[in-house]
């Protein structure tokens, strides 16, 4: 027997990174309702310890659930990277979804075996190795090198969109890193970084991008149809908040 579920799908980030996957969710998912939380005053997280990024993603995780979340998604790659188990723990009673394991699977999937593939994502989620931990344990055997580009977030939030500056900062941390280790496949590790994946292609249009943000929608849309969570019909509730 089909059923519904209205409540919305909770989502939150370290500020507004996670908007890119909300927004490739509400493409694929047109009935669902968001309860958004971007924790814009606290940001950047990725340079944050591990136990201070733990206490702020216990209390968003809270309110979403307090907003009647029937899923919550991390939309972030530095809590997924250090938080999953936590919150998973934490709310025993709601499907709660990162952003790692998804892309990994997907990357095991359609990569060729000799991908030269390069991570590009937060301090945090670098050093956790967490990418190339999933990757493994996918049975990926491709090569796999990782790259921290901390400067990337501020600038987003920034809201700075001087070309020359966001192409000199890419060039800073990208060229040398592509180069060295012949890279053709960049994983976008940092749901802000999908607002910079149009200028980063038109600088190096031989790369294959991989974006986690939008994996992980078709990954929530999955979930909640085989276990009949899906919205019956949009009901304009949606609501987005930010620190
Ligand atoms: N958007 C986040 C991520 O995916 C974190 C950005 C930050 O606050 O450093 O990692």
């Amino acid at each position: 027997m089909e059923s519904y579920d209205n409540r919305p799908i909770g989502v939150f980030d370290s500020g507004l990174g996670g908007l890119t996957a909300v927004t490739y969710m509400a493409d694929l998912l047109p009935d669902e309702n968001f309860v958004y939380f971007g924790d814009t005053a606290r940001t950047p997280y990725g340079s944050k310890s591990i136990e201070t990024i733990q206490r702020f993603s216990a209390q968003i995780s809270d309110f979403l659930a307090e907003n009647g979340a029937k899923i919550i998604v991390i939309a972030c790659n530095t809590v997924s990277a250090t938080c999953l188990e936590l919150l998973r723990a934490r709310h025993p009673g709601i499907p709660v979804v990162g952003m790692i394991m998804p892309a990994a699977e997907y990357m095991v999937r359609e990569c060729a075996a000799d991908s030269k593939v390069g991570v590009i994502g937060t301090k945090v989620t670098i050093e956790s190795s967490q990418y190339e931990k999933a990757i493994r344990k996918c049975g990926g055997k491709f090569d796999v090198k990782s790259k921290a580009c901390p400067l990337f977030v501020p600038v987003i939030e920034e809201g700075i969109n001087d070309d020359a500056v966001i192409k000199s900062i890419i060039r800073y941390y990208l060229d040398d890193f592509l180069r060295e280790n012949d890279i053709d496949t960049l994983v976008l590790g940092c749901t802000h970084y999908p607002m910079l994946e149009k200028v980063i292609r038109e600088m190096y249009s031989q790369l294959t991008i991989i974006n986690p943000s939008m994996i992980v929608a078709q990954e929530v849309k999955k979930y909640l149809w085989r276990h009949n969570m899906l919205a019956l019909e949009n009901q304009n509730r949606s609501a987005f908040y930010a620190s």
